[in-house]
């Protein structure tokens, strides 16, 4: 049985606690959601959190995570955006622009026995079953901060492994520069797929290898102590907390290792709006947006933007 690990550097800091009033607004927000019982769900949802808990059912993800260390888990309490909020306000394409009507239409993505096909400037290519890659990994559960580009954010506790344990497994050769990834393409349970068939699809993200083998850099397989909804990228996900959110690519199906900056969806939507890098930075406008604030969920108060969404210390090397 393994044991999360709860790391440490890149965590959010006490003085980053939700002030008060923030925290009331956002119990009244949860309250307006107006859902039976909602605010006993966010309890569950955060005590669940605090107690070993099973990650599967769905995919036989059989192992137990146990927290090591609840006692920092407990300092984050009042920072962890309710899951009531980000699983109800979700940008998922391939199901619609709806941010609202995300979780009732991703129930269609069928996220048992999945696999991943890793291609490219590989040793040797192979196809990895998603169950077998978690069993093999070292899980941890991380709290990062999430900053959209449309300038809302939250924070949120993952479960999953450094994607570099990944790209290690991979054996990527020497002449591998980047890494490219792809969401799953069916317009048969993707509405969005079908009904916006002229947008580039499948759905395309990509990191430098630097980037990728920062430790920072997080495939997802958990959130608040459960497996992935389908709506947040079941059953795998990346987690790149110090870019904006449209690179934290969903419900990733292949990763393939290239020699040049693969063209990413939404510089392929719009180039003039969206660049391959798409760092956090407050002091530069971005596609439609000033980014000089954020909005967290279920707060009514704007908060500053941080460079690199505050991860400046850890990831700053990597670009200068
Ligand atoms: N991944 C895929 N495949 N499709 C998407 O539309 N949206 C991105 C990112 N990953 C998206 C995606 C955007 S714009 C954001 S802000 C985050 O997912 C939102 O993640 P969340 O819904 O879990 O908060």
């Amino acid at each position: 049985m393994f044991g999360i690990k709860i790391s440490s550097d890149w965590n959010i800091s006490e003085n980053d606690t939700t002030a008060e009033e923030i925290y009331l607004n956002r119990r009244k927000f949860i309250k307006n959601v107006g859902k039976l019982g909602s605010n006993i769900l966010a309890f569950g949802a955060f005590s669940n959190f605090l107690n070993p808990i099973q990650v599967s059912a769905e995919n036989s993800i059989s192992r137990k995570i146990t927290t090591q260390n609840t006692k920092n888990l407990i300092d984050f309490q009042e920072n962890i955006t309710s899951e009531n909020l980000t699983s109800r306000y979700n940008n998922f394409y391939e199901f619609g622009t709806n941010k609202a009507d995300i979780s009732f239409l991703a129930k269609k993505l069928k996220v048992g026995q999945w696999s991943i096909k890793v291609e490219g400037l590989v040793h040797k290519p192979k196809v990895l079953d998603v169950d077998k890659i978690i069993q093999a990994m070292p899980l941890e559960q991380r709290v990062y901060r999430l900053r959209c580009v449309e300038t809302w954010s939250a924070i949120i506790p993952w479960s999953g492994f450094p994607l570099r344990e990944l790209i290690k497994l991979s054996n990527p050769l020497s002449t591998a520069r980047y890494v490219k990834f792809k969401t799953f393409i069916d317009p048969n349970i993707a509405p969005g797929q079908k009904n916006r068939f002229w947008e580039p699809w499948p759905y395309v993200e990509g990191l430098s290898m630097s980037e990728a083998m920062h430790n920072l850099a997080f495939l997802a397989i958990g959130m608040y102590g459960h497996q992935l909804n389908p709506q947040n990228g079941a059953p795998i996900r990346l987690v790149v907390p110090w870019k904006y959110g449209f690179k934290s690519i969903k419900s990733i199906e292949s990763i393939e290792f290239v020699k040049d900056p693969p063209r990413t969806f939404w510089q392929t939507v719009s180039p003039m709006d969206y660049d391959f890098w798409a760092n956090v930075d407050p002091t530069v406008p971005y596609a439609k947006w000033d980014q000089r604030f954020e909005l967290p969920l279920g707060s009514e108060k704007k908060e500053k933007t941080m460079l690199y969404n505050g991860y400046a210390a850890q990831v700053r090397k990597l670009y200068s």
